[in-house]
């Protein structure tokens, strides 16, 4: 417990070499990590085998990460093999569709709006902490405007989900307040009145732990229909067929069970429900890290078009810079609880960086060979340097 995750991959890595191996096999030794972490953990690795001479079976879904460790790349998709070849080859020459589609795996794109001057959500001065008395948010002001996506990101721990926490009520702040459409919002979500409540709704990384596994598809998306319209019977079934519709899913998927649908599909069903309640903002507390690049690819896309269909705004939660960059109209970047940096995507992503945001974006696994080693041998000038 009093070591970080990058440190507990990197004493890891040093016991498997302990015996002596020769080949050593790392399953996703770094999926859970921040980019930050990520970089020297990777580093290490690749110190590593090359020091000893071990060989390597680096599993994993992120091709940049294999474009800086490895020699040669395997790419598997439903138990057969679709493509092996020199990483070279791979990334710069693929040859299949199913890699083409994994190189080239950002398309949704949004373009940012120009006038991000007036609010539908405003968060003014807010600091949290709680009940143990860890104070976990300091003095964040920031707003959403109507229509346009806020991007949040940070590292683990930096206070992200909190604030969605604060945001919908579920933890009331210490100090500061949250404005909605103008008026102020009750602190708790119990003072809240239910319409309050319904224009907000929160999607959550995991949609499994949201949902309850004895209810059907049905049975979850009606909930919000009967509690925030009073539908029921035939009427809720019909709108639920609707939402599936909306969310590409189809009305056979109304009797299933969580534990028959995909990640993605379970994703897709928590956006219906969220939308059932037809809400003005939807809070996304990183609903893509726990999914495959090209199913992640595929919610990033639905969500943007039912923000043009609904005119829906979205705080999206991330640490994934690439889909800052991909779906943002304006960025906040939070650090130990504290907003770092806030604007438009244009202006947040540009320089002059803050020390933070500047190591953040440097962090990030860029989909070119040789670029672990470029950011490393930066590193060493500028530590040289100082
Ligand atoms: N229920 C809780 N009780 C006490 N501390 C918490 C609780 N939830 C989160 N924290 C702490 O608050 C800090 C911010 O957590 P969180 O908002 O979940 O960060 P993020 O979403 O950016 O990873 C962390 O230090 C975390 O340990
Ligand atoms: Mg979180």
């Amino acid at each position: 417990h009093q070591v970080s995750g990058g440190q507990l991959q990197r004493a890891m890595t040093a016991m498997a070499l302990c015996s002596n191996p020769e080949l050593i096999v790392f399953d996703e030794p770094t999926t859970a990590l921040d980019v930050t972490t990520q970089i020297d953990v990777l580093a290490a690795i690749k110190h590593a085998i090359e020091e000893t001479h071990t060989a390597a079976l680096y599993i994993t879904h992120d091709l940049a990460v294999v474009a800086q460790i490895s020699d040669d790349i395997m790419v598997l998709r439903y138990g057969k093999q679709v493509e092996y070849g020199s990483v070279q080859q791979i990334i710069e020459a693929p040859r299949e569709d199913y890699t083409r589609a994994l190189v080239n795996v950002r398309q949704a794109y949004r373009e940012e709006a120009a006038d991000q001057s007036t609010a539908l959500l405003k968060v003014e001065n807010i600091s949290a902490e709680y009940s143990n008395g860890f104070k976990v948010l300091h003095d964040v002001t920031l707003h959403v405007p109507k229509g346009q996506t806020l991007a949040v990101v940070g590292e683990s721990g930096s206070g992200k989900s909190t604030l969605a926490r604060v945001i919908t009520g579920l933890l009331p702040p210490s100090s500061g307040r949250i404005v909605f459409d103008g008026k102020p919002l009750m602190p708790g979500l119990k003072s809240r009145p239910n319409d309050d409540l319904r224009r907000i709704q929160l999607i959550y990384q995991m949609a499994d732990t949201a949902m309850n596994p004895r209810q059907t598809v049905r049975d979850i998306i009606g909930r919000p229909l009967t509690f925030y319209y009073g539908l029921r019977g035939a009427e809720k079934t019909a709108r639920v067929k609707e939402l599936l519709d909306q969310i590409e899913m189809g009305k056979g998927f109304v009797d299933r069970y969580p534990a028959e649908l995909s990640g993605g599909q379970k994703q897709r069903v928590a956006i219906a429900r969220a939308l059932a309640a037809k809400p003005e903002l939807i809070l996304c507390d990183e609903p893509t890290s726990a999914l495959d690049p090209l199913v992640a690819e595929g919610i990033l896309k639905l969500l943007l078009r039912l923000q043009e269909e609904e005119q829906l705004s979205y705080v999206f939660i991330t640490h994934d810079i690439a889909i800052v960059r991909a779906i943002a109209d304006s960025v906040a970047v939070m650090h130990r609880g504290k907003l770092v940096r806030f604007g438009s995507k244009s202006t947040a992503l540009s320089p002059p960086f803050d020390d933070y945001t500047d190591l953040l974006l440097k962090s990030v696994p860029e989909m070119e060979i040789g670029w672990l080693e470029r950011v490393l041998a930066t590193r060493r000038m500028e530590s040289a340097g100082n």
